[in-house]
């Protein structure tokens, strides 16, 4: 083996070595359930402690805690807060702090759905899907950003939709929240990047999740048929995209978008 093949593989064992989480503390809003407890749980094997925030899934969010402390090496405990609520996460953020010291990574994946088509929606349809899925982004990044910005491998990471990117019936309030989310990882990512924290987003296609459960059967069936791969995610394959972005190996990647949706054009 030459002298270059030989310092070629010691590199790349270096970014093998740095794969864990072992000392970093995770934030993932929305934990309880779906994609969110998909995440929780990838981090949590990586061997961070996690916060795994909710809205109302109390027990929900306490099993998947506890599922991650009994299976795994770091710690994780359930934190209650709406992200729409900028007093409620800057509470949140204390009691984190209180109990873990500084956040590495912050997953903002909370979301929510209030679909119609825009000649039916009103106002309070615009701000909930708004105030949660982008105002929630704002706030969490907000309350957690001095401790990313410092960390020595800061991470923040926005789950997207492949409807920020293609629109959907229904969905003006949902796709002009995730579309948001596109141009504030971009634009977060060159104001971080000079600290060496990286800040990304994961969309993901159609995912078998209690969001995508309240879609009449018919209008599945549509959308499935638009799928190259002909089904829709698990959540656990969202949530190891997440889990490569959040690791310290993946240094070099910032204001990316990384598509996970079965092939669909995006
Ligand atoms: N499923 C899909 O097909 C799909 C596709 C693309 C993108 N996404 C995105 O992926 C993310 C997760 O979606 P999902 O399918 O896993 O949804 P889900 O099954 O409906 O779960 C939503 C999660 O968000 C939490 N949440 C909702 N509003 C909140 C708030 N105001 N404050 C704190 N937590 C809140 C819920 O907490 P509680 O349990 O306490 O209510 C729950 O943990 C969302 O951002 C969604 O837009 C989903």
């Amino acid at each position: 083996m030459s002298g270059l093949e030989r310092d070629a593989l010691a590199r790349v064992e270096e970014t093998r070595e740095r794969g864990g989480l072992a000392d970093a503390t995770c934030v993932v809003t929305g934990g309880s359930r779906g994609i969110g407890r998909a995440i929780a749980t990838e981090l949590g094997a990586a061997g961070a402690d996690v916060v795994v925030n909710y809205r109302s899934s109390a027990d929900r969010a306490n099993a998947v805690a506890e599922a991650i402390d009994d299976a795994a090496e770091g710690e994780a405990t359930a934190v209650r807060a709406d992200v729409a609520d900028p007093e409620a996460v800057e509470s949140m953020a204390t009691a984190v702090r209180e109990r873990f010291g500084p956040v590495d990574v912050l997953v903002n994946n909370a979301g929510i759905t209030v679909d119609t088509p825009f000649e039916r929606m009103d106002r309070s349809d615009w701000q909930r899907v708004i105030e949660t899925n982008l105002g929630g982004t704002f706030n969490c990044t907000n309350a957690f950003y001095e401790d990313i910005r410092d960390a020595d491998a800061g991470r923040l990471i926005n789950v997207g939709s492949v409807v920020g990117r293609r629109g959907n019936y229904g969905q003006t309030n949902y796709a002009a929240s995730k579309s948001g989310l596109i141009g504030f990882t971009r634009s977060l990512a060159l104001e971080l990047a000079p600290h060496g924290s990286t800040v990304n987003c994961v969309a993901p296609g159609f995912t078998e999740t209690e969001m995508l459960e309240v879609v009449r059967e018919d209008v599945q069936e549509a959308i499935r048929e638009d799928i190259p791969l002909d089904r829709f995610a698990a959540p656990e394959e969202v949530a190891a995209a997440v889990g490569f972005l959040a690791a310290p190996r993946a240094s070099y990647v910032t204001g990316e978008i990384v598509n996970v949706n079965g092939g669909m054009y995006a």
